[in-house]
């Protein structure tokens, strides 16, 4: 059995090191390259360094690496294994557990890849003594995520493994994503509206703080969600300014995957660790109103883009 080490630059160059021996394949940091450029070349180099399918990938990094670590060991010679460790606090809690993987595509992100389930994740928290404040903001954003669709207690405890658990469970529940899955899109199809526009300069977790307060602000004008749950999210993810117009926004929202025709559904809370079901779709139109007057105290560009 050979190991083929996918990691970035970045965390290469603070732990390669302690993977003396092994054939490693790095790409430059961020989210940017996170595309079918990127599995491609290292498809390429997989091949041209005599990789075949008895190589065992290992996604070592942040979500970016193990969702193209993913991708490429679910294709390679039609499947190989794969192993994930995942080194930021965001790849720890959700990008390596579940089996998504992808990339982003100029016309959104995520929008290619498959679900394929590593034999075994690794999580080793002594990696997260490296990471920037900012991306360790990230991660809970995303343990706080679960506190909201699962489990209250998640949102004051911001227990790694506590918020592990409560993915893989939803997970388990319904691995392909048609309906309980979707809740851990929360704040996602705004998040990766902002996301995109930005061209990725807006990181996936400040995106999806703020995809989180809006959602739940609309559920909140539709009479779903209790007013004293909405105080506390209002109170925990911050607002921000959206520098886009709604046109923009809302346009590049529809290439959400929930979308159905011209109608955003989004994942709805009625309290804080209790979504609504919707008929086991687990998310829901919103009515084009409420979400223009929501997106109104956001948005500070009031026209479309030339
Ligand atoms: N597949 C899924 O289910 C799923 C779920 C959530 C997020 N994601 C994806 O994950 C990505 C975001 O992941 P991310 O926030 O980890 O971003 P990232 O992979 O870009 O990592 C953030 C930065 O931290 C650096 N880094 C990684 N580990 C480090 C360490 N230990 N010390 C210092 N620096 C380190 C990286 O080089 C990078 O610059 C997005 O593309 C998102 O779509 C996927």
């Amino acid at each position: 059995m050979r190991y083929a080490i996918i990691t970035d630059h970045t965390v290469e160059a603070l732990y390669g090191g302690a993977f003396k021996g092994a054939s490693i394949f790095s790409f430059p940091p961020g989210e940017k390259y996170k595309t079918r450029e990127t599995k491609e070349k290292l498809e390429d180099l997989l091949l041209e360094s005599g990789h075949t399918r008895d190589t065992t990938i290992v996604g070592l990094g942040g979500g970016v690496v193990t969702d193209i670590a993913g991708y490429v060991a679910a294709t390679f010679c039609r499947g190989v294994p794969l192993v994930l460790i995942p080194t930021t606090l965001v790849g720890m809690v959700d990008a390596a557990i579940g089996g998504k993987n992808g990339v982003n595509t100029p016309l959104g992100k995520n929008m290619v890849g498959t679900i394929y389930h590593p034999e075994r994740v690794i999580i080793d928290t002594r990696f997260l003594k490296t990471l920037t404040e900012k991306e360790y903001q990230n991660g809970k954003v995303e343990i706080m995520k679960m506190g909201l669709i699962a489990d209250e207690s998640l949102l004051y405890s911001q227990d790694i493994f506590q918020a592990i658990e409560v993915k893989r469970r939803i997970v388990a529940l319904d691995s392909r994503e048609t309906g309980r899955r979707r809740l851990l899109n929360l704040g996602h199809t705004v998040g990766h509206a902002l996301e995109h526009l930005s061209g990725y300069e807006i990181s996936h977790g400040e995106a999806v703080s703020l995809g989180i307060r809006i959602e739940c602000q609309c559920a909140y004008r539709m009479g779903l969600l209790r007013e004293k749950d909405w105080l506390i999210i209002e109170a925990l993810f911050p607002k921000q300014e959206i520098p886009y117009s709604q046109e923009e926004l809302k346009s590049a929202m529809l290439l959400d995957k929930k979308s159905k025709g011209a109608t955003f559904r989004f994942v709805l809370l009625k309290q804080i660790g209790k979504p609504l079901p919707f008929e086991g779709e687990y998310c829901s139109g919103v009515p084009d109103t409420i979400l223009s007057e929501v997106l109104d105290e956001y948005v500070v560009c009031k026209c479309a883009s030339p």
